[in-house]
């Protein structure tokens, strides 16, 4: 018995924040962000849209093409580093929304791959008889964290959702197999400091800008390309995959350059990567989800494909998953 996405769906806000708009607001240029990330916009939620909203966008437009109604839904896994609140967990605000009264909820916090993760726990759960359908959903308001006075990190990031639902199957299409891996010893490179138990909101935390996302940008590309690489190595040899048998690469939309280094390692020609960088920017968990959504709105995914997602993100944690789509 294996696991399967049966609908795809996708939500980003209508505002969009160009470079040029960035130029106004701190010193870089719309020539520096494009050739350093790839990105030339990102979208950016309206005061009153949190990242539930986002994920309930996303969620409807799955279940709708996935012809699954809420009450039929198990489980709903959100996988966000932004949740509306520390607690309670977004997934029980969508559950709300959706009125998904039978399913079980909670949030997964694996930052960037987050939406890998979701996918590998929804499997583990669908591999048991009690669970049929489960929503993973990948949201994000990094916005809301981003310090828009940091020129090193405000260019890189938008908000966003994606959302699949997943049931059993028993053909040999779904998930073949997955590597998930941390590296918790280099987690001060990317974090968001101040807000936690280590370090609870005072005016001291506010005035030091600690609740904003500090990164150590150079540190951080180097670990994401050997980490990248690594997840999609071994989840390919998991599969006795070879990188050439693959139909799709669709990597986490962080920076063209590491998109970029991690493709020319696999040797994987560049038809085969997915990128959508240029329109969004980093939407973290959401990044994953939304590319598999457009692909299958454009055509590009087909029935029978090979498609390795891969990402990286704070923690360290990277992963990969192989799908027969
Ligand atoms: N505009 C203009 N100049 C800038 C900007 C900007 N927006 N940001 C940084 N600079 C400057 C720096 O201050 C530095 O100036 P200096 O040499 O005078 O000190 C110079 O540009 C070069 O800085 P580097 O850090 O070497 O630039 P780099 O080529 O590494 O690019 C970047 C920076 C884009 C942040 C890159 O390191 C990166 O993408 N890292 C990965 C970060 C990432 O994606 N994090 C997301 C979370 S993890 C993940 O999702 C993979």
């Amino acid at each position: 018995m294996g696991v399967r996405i049966k609908g795809l769906g996708f939500y980003v806000p209508g505002k969009r924040l160009t470079n040029f708009d960035l130029e106004k607001m701190v010193d870089t240029s719309d020539e520096w962000i494009r050739t350093r990330t790839g990105i030339q916009e990102r979208r950016i939620a309206s005061n009153d849209e949190a990242t539930s909203d986002l994920a309930y966008q996303a969620a409807v437009q799955a279940l709708q093409r996935a012809q699954v109604k809420p009450e039929e839904l198990d489980m709903i896994i959100v996988t966000t580093a932004t949740p509306d609140y520390l607690f309670p967990a977004t997934a029980c605000i969508v559950q709300s929304k959706l009125n998904a009264q039978n399913a079980a909820c909670f949030d997964v916090e694996a930052a960037c791959p987050g939406f890998i993760y979701g996918l590998e726990i929804a499997r583990g759960f669908l591999e048991l008889p009690r669970y049929r359908k489960v929503l993973v959903i990948g949201a994000e308001t990094l916005s809301r964290l981003v310090d828009w006075e940091d020129r090193n990190t405000c260019v890189l990031f938008g908000d966003g959702a994606g959302a699949a639902v997943l049931e059993k199957d028993n053909t040999d299409h779904g998930i073949i197999s997955s590597y998930l891996k941390g590296n918790g010893a280099l987690g001060q490179l990317l974090i968001l400091p101040a807000g936690g138990s280590r370090r609870p909101a005072t005016q001291d935390t506010v005035q030091q800008r600690e609740h904003y996302i500090k990164m150590q940008g150079r540190e951080v590309f180097k670990y994401a390309v050997t980490g990248m690489q690594e997840a999609a190595l071994k989840t390919l040899e998991r599969a006795h995959i070879k990188p050439e048998d693959i139909t799709w690469l669709v990597p986490h939309q962080a920076n063209i350059r590491i998109i970029e280094a991690t493709r020319e390692r696999l040797g994987i020609p560049e038809h085969k990567v997915y990128v959508n960088i240029a329109k969004y920017g980093n939407t973290s968990a959401a990044s994953i989800p939304i590319a598999l959504t457009e692909m299958v709105e454009e055509g590009k995914i087909k029935e029978g494909d090979l498609v390795l997602l891969v990402s990286f993100g704070a923690g360290f944690i990277y992963g990969g998953m192989l799908i027969k789509w």
